[in-house]
Formats: structure tokens, sequence, C-alpha cells
């Protein structure tokens, strides 16, 4: 088996953290591998807010209740020494495909003109291969959604409006329970693991759909 095999299946979503920190030149390690991801017209639209330490607490605050997490299940999450934010910069590709070498696709006029958006398609190859090179460097991370609080954050944060955040990544050495928290909720894997993953014969349609 070639130590990429074991690196794929192996890789998790990590959701219980040590605060133990991360040291920048780690980050920039992964962060410098996950740009070799390909991106169109080697635009590379693709940047990250990173929130280290008592600095994470600005994301939990602006995107969870008081509420929400006195209830939750994950608290071991929030024990992440960094979060990340990925962003993807439409305007970057509005650029590029404005220089001569791609300005016969017309794509440089407006982001309607783009069939897929390549900003969201790059920064997600990037955010794969980040979630692998930290898994790789023996790291846990969790890629998770933004679903309450984004302009509160981006204000706190000051991002610019135009960038399309791809979602958070907390990041950091994986909490394992101890042998009294083999039952604790707070080590569970996420509900959606168990479901059955699709074989190769039901992704693949041969020579037609
Ligand atoms: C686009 C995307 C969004 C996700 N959002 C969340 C999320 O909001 N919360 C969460 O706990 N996990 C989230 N996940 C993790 C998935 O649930 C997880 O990847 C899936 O269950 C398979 O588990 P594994 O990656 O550990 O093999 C997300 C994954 C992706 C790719």
């Amino acid at each position: 088996m070639s130590d990429f095999h074991e690196l794929v299946t192996s890789r998790r979503m990590v959701r219980a953290f040590r605060a133990d920190p991360v040291e920048r030149e780690v980050l920039h390690r992964i962060v410098d591998l996950a740009a070799r991801s390909p991106s169109a017209g080697k635009t590379q639209g693709w940047s990250i807010v990173a929130l280290e330490g008592a600095s994470t607490e600005t994301f939990w605050s602006a995107t969870m209740s008081a509420e929400t997490r006195a209830g939750f299940r994950w608290r071991h999450l929030l024990a992440a020494p960094m979060i990340l934010l990925s962003f993807a910069d439409p305007h970057a590709y509005l650029e590029r495909y404005s220089e001569n070498d791609k300005s016969r696709t017309a794509l440089g006029e407006s982001t309607d003109a783009w069939p897929v958006p390549y900003w969201t398609v790059d920064a997600s190859f990037a955010t794969m291969t980040f979630l692998l090179a930290a898994h790789d460097a023996g790291l846990g991370a969790l890629f998770f959604g933004v679903f309450r609080g984004e302009n509160e954050l981006r204000r706190v944060l000051g991002v610019p409006s135009h960038l399309q955040l791809i979602g958070a990544i907390a990041l950091g050495y994986e909490r394992t329970p101890e042998p009294s928290e083999r039952d604790d909720e707070a080590f569970a894997r996420g509900a959606s693991a168990a479901r059955r993953r699709a074989t190769a014969q039901e992704i693949v349609h041969f020579g037609a759909w």
C-alpha cells in the first residue's frame, strides 16, 4: 500500500482537539503544500484568515449562540488552537481572465459569464489538499460550514465584501478519549460519517449516463 493510499484512507474529520498550539511554521508548511493545488489560469485566488489561541473566540462568539454552545456535543472542538477561514476571490479570476492570453474567453467581464465558478473550485481543491497535508503533518482538522454569524464575523475581521467564504477549518492536535471517556458524546464521530460510501461502480457511468 502506498503512503498516499494510507494517507487518504486514514484521514477523518477531527472534532476533539487538545489546546496545544500549532506553530505558525507548521501552518505555513501545510499551506505551502495546499498552494500546489491546481488553479484555473494559475490564478490562485485562495486565502486564509487564521485565528490563533484566544482569538478563536472571535469566531465562536460570532457564529454560535451562547445557548447552542452550552449544549454543544463536541465541546473539545471549541478547544481547537486554530480556526482558519478559507476564502475564494472571484475578482482575482476576472482580472486573470482579462489578461492577454485569456481575454478571448470573455470570462473577465463578469462572474455571471462563468458556467462553473472556478474560484470556488480552486479554493475547494486547495482546502482539500490542506486537509490531507494537515493529516500528513500529524494534525487533526475539521472542515465545516459557517451557517450563522458570517456577516458579523466578516465585519469584525475586516474581510473584503467580494471574497467568498468557503468554510471554516478547525486545526490542532487530536484529543483522544481517556478510557473513562470512551462513551463520551464529545468524541463521537459526525452523524453522517456512518453513511455508506459510494462505490466506484456507482460513481462511474462508462460511455453514457
Ligand atoms: C462541504 C463540507 C461541509 C461540511 N460541513 C460540516 C459541518 O458543518 N459540521 C461537521 O461536523 N462536519 C462537516 N463536514 C464533514 C462531513 O460530515 C464529513 O466529511 C463526512 O461525514 C465524512 O466523514 P470523514 O471526512 O471523517 O470521512 C463537512 C464536509 C464537507 C466536505
